[in-house]
């Protein structure tokens, strides 16, 4: 079933995929909602989403998975898990608004299954790249915002956020487990320059917004840039 869908998958080219990615506290929510505003005067049509879930099976087990209860699966469980809530979202949500053209903004994806679940080094590399390869059958982003902040900084923003109601299964993990989490985010950035922004994401959130909206102006120039010479974007 789903390796009919690969080639259709693989060639959705007309939309544009966007990712925020980061620790916890570091702003994505928020700067989703902000580019939101910003770009339904823009966009044909905005797709707002968030992983895990998406869709209504993935959500269950986001619930699952972010209430503890896949942890005794393991960092390799719990990635398998991730990716099979992922299956569904890109199949069902993702891949076609990008076929529709539209643009899509996700509050998590694939690297925080590489952070979070990869953070220990307890799941091969070898084992994390097959299954992200299987999971997104081609349907990377376009641009993913990493949003950098010390994990101290990132925490008390969480916690104060929440106000009194429980850490979910990560946020209650070690401040190591945090440190190293971030180390993995800014790995990933440093290895797909292309496709990732490293975004300082401890100034106002102003300034992160401007960071990033100056980053999407880029990707529309890009655009734009490709529509105007089809024939030479086109060549293999
Ligand atoms: N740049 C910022 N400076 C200070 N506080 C921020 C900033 N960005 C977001 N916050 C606040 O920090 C908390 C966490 O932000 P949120 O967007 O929910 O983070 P995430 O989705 O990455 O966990 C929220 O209460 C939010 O209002
Ligand atoms: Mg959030």
């Amino acid at each position: 079933m789903r390796q009919a869908n690969l080639k259709g998958k693989a060639s959705v080219g007309k939309g544009l995929f966007i990712t925020f990615e980061g620790g916890e506290g570091a702003g994505k929510s928020t700067q989703i909602r902000r580019l939101a505003d910003r770009l339904r005067d823009y966009a044909r049509e905005l797709v707002v989403t968030r992983e895990p879930g998406g869709t209504e099976l993935a959500e269950r087990l986001r619930e699952i998975i972010l209430s503890g209860g896949a942890k005794k699966f393991g960092p390799l469980g719990e990635a398998v898990l991730f990716s099979a809530a992922r299956i569904d979202h890109i199949d069902k949500v993702i891949a076609p608004a990008l076929s529709r053209g539209a643009v899509v903004l996700c509050d998590r994806f694939a690297d925080s299954t590489r952070a979070y679940q990869g953070a220990r080094g307890e799941v091969a590399e070898a084992a994390m790249d097959a299954l992200e390869q299987a999971a997104l059958a081609g349907c990377r982003p376009d641009l993913t915002f990493i949003l950098d902040l010390a994990p101290d900084i990132g925490l008390a923003r969480a916690k104060n956020r929440r106000g009194e109601g429980a850490a979910d299964r990560f946020e209650g993990e070690a401040d190591s487990f945090h440190g190293l989490l971030r180390e993995k985010f800014r790995d990933i950035a440093g290895a797909e320059p292309n496709r990732c922004r490293l975004i300082d994401a401890e100034r106002s959130q102003d300034e992160v917004a401007a960071a990033i909206w100056q980053a999407m102006a880029e990707k529309f120039r890009q655009r734009e840039h490709e529509a105007e010479a089809p024939a030479e974007a086109s060549q293999p």
